[in-house]
């Protein structure tokens, strides 16, 4: 098999090539990725032998035509991924998730190509802190930001394209990851590298807001059952059963730096900021017979903080920006 890896650059899709080519040495990986602030090549540093990387936005139609072309299938991670850039700045999101996935959908449709389409829970809004309903392949869309639209607009675009042209795609909906290779910009590394930093963690609001973990092996697994058994036209929700307060992880950081559970500082919260999201992936582990292997997130996390602590020389270069653009955002203690 040769795949099309888009986005393997960034977090979840450089994870998702370490692990395919370790343990499927059969297929062959093409990764197309624009190296955007977001993506690194470095992270792709230690399978660099055993890929072909194609510098390249996946929003020009002859290039990605081109790659498609060779392929039996592609698996779509690119895109841009931070809420708070999006309400910085919606337009990258515009561009990219939505016309680099029509780009994609228009080369898959021509070549009769097998495509699988990451997306994000974030897709169906929040829900409140007591509900007793968790997110299904049945719940409505309500996203919430301009990054969360525009997920929502490309998962739309992917099933256009399979009703109407008969597209093979499947469609996943995943809840946060943690693991390696995540940038600094996102809330678990943030909070890792300041308190390497000796800089106290940073809570958005009250630290109420909850989210549903999965590692990022975990995810890529996942993706790997549903392109291999994915029922063509189905969406399928994946998440391991992980939901957290903020405030619960940040703690749970401090502890691994052995300081206390109240060494952190509350800065102003995010605009539009989703209060929880729940996973139930139900269908996922029924039909597809997937099930995560991280169950315990605590220690998931000390090898995160361990792999941050280890691999400075990947996250240090970045550093400072990413700071630099919070204090640009607004951001401030309460
Ligand atoms: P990321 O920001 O770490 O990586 C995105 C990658 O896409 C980068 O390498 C970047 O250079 C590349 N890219 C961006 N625009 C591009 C373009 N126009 N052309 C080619 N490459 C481009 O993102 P991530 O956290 O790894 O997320 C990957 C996918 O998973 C996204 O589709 C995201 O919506 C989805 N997702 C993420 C999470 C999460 O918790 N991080 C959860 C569920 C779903
Ligand atoms: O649910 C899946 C989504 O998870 C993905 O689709 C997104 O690509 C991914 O970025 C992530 O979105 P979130 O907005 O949930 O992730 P983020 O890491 O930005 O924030 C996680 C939570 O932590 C959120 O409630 C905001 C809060 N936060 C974040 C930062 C950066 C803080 O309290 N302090 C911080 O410094």
């Amino acid at each position: 098999m040769h795949l099309l890896v888009t986005g393997g650059a960034g977090f979840i899709g450089s994870n998702f090539v370490h692990t395919t080519v370790t343990e499927r040495p059969d297929v062959v990986v093409t990764v197309l990725d624009s190296l955007t602030y977001a993506g690194n090549s470095a992270s792709l540093d230690p399978v660099l032998d055993k890929i072909d990387f194609v510098h390249g936005d996946i929003a020009d139609l002859d290039l990605v035509d081109e790659l498609v072309s060779s392929v039996d299938a592609v698996v779509h991670f690119a895109a841009e991924s931070h809420n708070d850039n999006s309400i910085a700045d919606p337009w990258p999101f515009l561009q990219t998730n939505i016309v680099g996935t029509y780009s994609l959908l228009q080369a898959v449709r021509r070549h009769d190509v097998r495509y699988h389409h990451i997306s994000t829970d974030e897709v169906y809004g929040d829900l409140e802190l007591d509900d007793p309903q968790r997110f299904s392949e049945s719940t409505a869309y309500n996203p919430s930001s301009p990054y969360s639209a525009t997920k929502a607009s490309s998962d739309m675009l992917v099933r256009a394209w399979t009703r109407s042209f008969g597209v093979r795609s499947t469609i996943s909906n995943c809840s946060n990851n943690y693991g390696p290779y995540q940038h600094v910009e996102k809330f678990i590394p943030r909070q890792i590298t300041n308190l390497i930093d000796g800089v106290r963690p940073r809570l958005y609001g009250a630290g109420k807001n909850v989210r549903d973990w999965i590692h990022v092996d975990d995810h890529n697994s996942a993706v790997w059952a549903i392109l291999e058994r994915g029922e063509i036209g189905q969406t399928y929700l994946i998440g391991a059963d992980g939901e957290l307060d903020n405030r619960s992880v940040v703690e749970m950081i401090l502890e691994a730096f052995g300081r206390e559970p109240d060494d952190f500082d509350f800065v102003s919260d995010r605009a539009g900021h989703d209060l929880r999201y729940a996973i139930d992936s139900s269908l996922l582990r029924s039909e597809l017979g997937w099930s995560p292997k991280f169950g315990d997130f605590r220690s998931g996390l000390g090898s995160t903080v361990e792999w941050y602590r280890a691999n400075e020389d990947w996250w240090r270069p970045r550093k400072a920006a990413t700071e630099q653009a919070y204090v640009d955002q607004g951001e401030v203690e309460q």
